[in-house]
């Protein structure tokens, strides 16, 4: 009756921008992502407890965060096929900063996913996770596995086909390394969320990006499969530039990066020309994450102080999301 679970966030290097069905969260594209330790989110869910009850980082989850969590447990409840196991208690903790831009979410909504089926007495079903996860947050359908996940986006209206497989475990690849800059503390001013949702909708670039993203799959599985860092680096930063674009172009334009994010860009292309292998990628909000190697993380690393990070963060490829105990 009660589980608890650790999983990774993860970073899209081929990244998920847009939505075709909003209640199912349904991509439009399909994207790829490593998996980052030792960031981690641990999360316990109890059922059988008096009444529902959400902790997110020791606050008293309320509105749509609440909601979420709770539509993620009806779900398990019907795959579980058990009316008895009643309202549950979510407990989950995150041990990075969450204002650091990196999707919370999508280890968090991995971990309940995994923790909620447990609890309910369901078997591990890599599957199964990953839609449930997704139906939390996009992203997160991409953290119940380690490595290098790809979330192929589905034709079917119910979602049945939509959800993240991995293409290669965490030790494929233990030189690769992702650092995480932290320019700006603050939270974002749109949601990614919101922010692909106004891009599909205004947007006149966006079915070129959904175009574009879908044939870089294959691309950066390719360059993963044969370690190429180059090759990776600059099909990351081509596809985060895409999908900034396609977002700028929206109405009204929607624009993530700040002074010190263009400032980090132009310095890292000075680094590049310098013979440092460092390439970056970028979300919906100011702080890069360079990717470069073992070799030269702590290059990357200055380079991030240099130009202003606030805090900087080295991670490493990381693993599935782990079931810590089980009662
Ligand atoms: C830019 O997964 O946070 O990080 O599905 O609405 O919860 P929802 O959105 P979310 O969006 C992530 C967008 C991104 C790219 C990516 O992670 O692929």
């Amino acid at each position: 009756m009660k589980a608890t679970v650790l999983a990774h966030p993860n970073i899209a290097l081929v990244k998920y921008w847009g939505k075709r069905d909003d209640a199912l969260i349904l991509p439009h594209q399909s994207s790829l992502s490593l998996t980052l330790s030792p960031l981690s989110v641990t999360t316990t869910v109890e059922f059988g407890v008096p009444t529902d009850a959400v902790e997110l980082n020791g606050h008293v989850a309320k509105g749509s965060e609440r909601e979420r969590v709770l539509r993620l447990l009806e779900s398990v409840r019907a795959q579980a096929g058990d009316k008895s196991l009643g309202p549950a208690k979510v407990v989950s903790r995150g041990d990075f900063p969450m204002a650091a831009g990196l999707a919370s979410s999508a280890a968090g909504f991995a971990a309940l996913a995994v923790a909620g089926r447990a609890a309910a007495g369901l078997p591990r079903d890599t599957k199964a996770e990953s839609i449930l996860a997704r139906l939390g947050s996009g992203s997160a359908c991409r953290s119940v596995q380690g490595g290098f996940c790809e979330w192929q986006r589905g034709e079917r209206p119910d979602g049945d086909d939509s959800f993240a497989v991995q293409r290669f475990d965490a030790a494929h690849w233990p030189e690769l390394r992702m650092v995480v800059a932290i320019l700006d503390r603050g939270e974002k001013d749109v949601k990614s969320r919101d922010g692909m949702k106004q891009a599909v909708e205004t947007s006149p670039y966006y079915a070129a990006w959904v175009k574009d993203a879908e044939a870089e799959v294959p691309r950066a599985r390719e360059y993963i499969a044969r370690r190429d860092l180059q090759a990776l680096g600059e099909m990351c930063e081509r596809n985060a530039w895409r999908m900034h674009s396609t977002s700028l172009a929206a109405d009204p334009p929607l624009c993530y990066l700040n002074a010190a994010t263009v400032g980090l860009i132009h310095h890292l292309r000075e680094h590049r020309k310098k013979g440092v292998p460092v390439w970056f990628t970028l979300d919906a909000g100011p702080n890069p994450v360079l990717l470069t190697d073992a070799a030269n993380e702590v290059a990357a690393e200055a380079l991030a102080r240099a130009c202003g990070a606030l805090d900087v963060i080295r991670c490493v490829p990381g693993g599935d999301a782990t079931l810590k105990s089980e009662h």
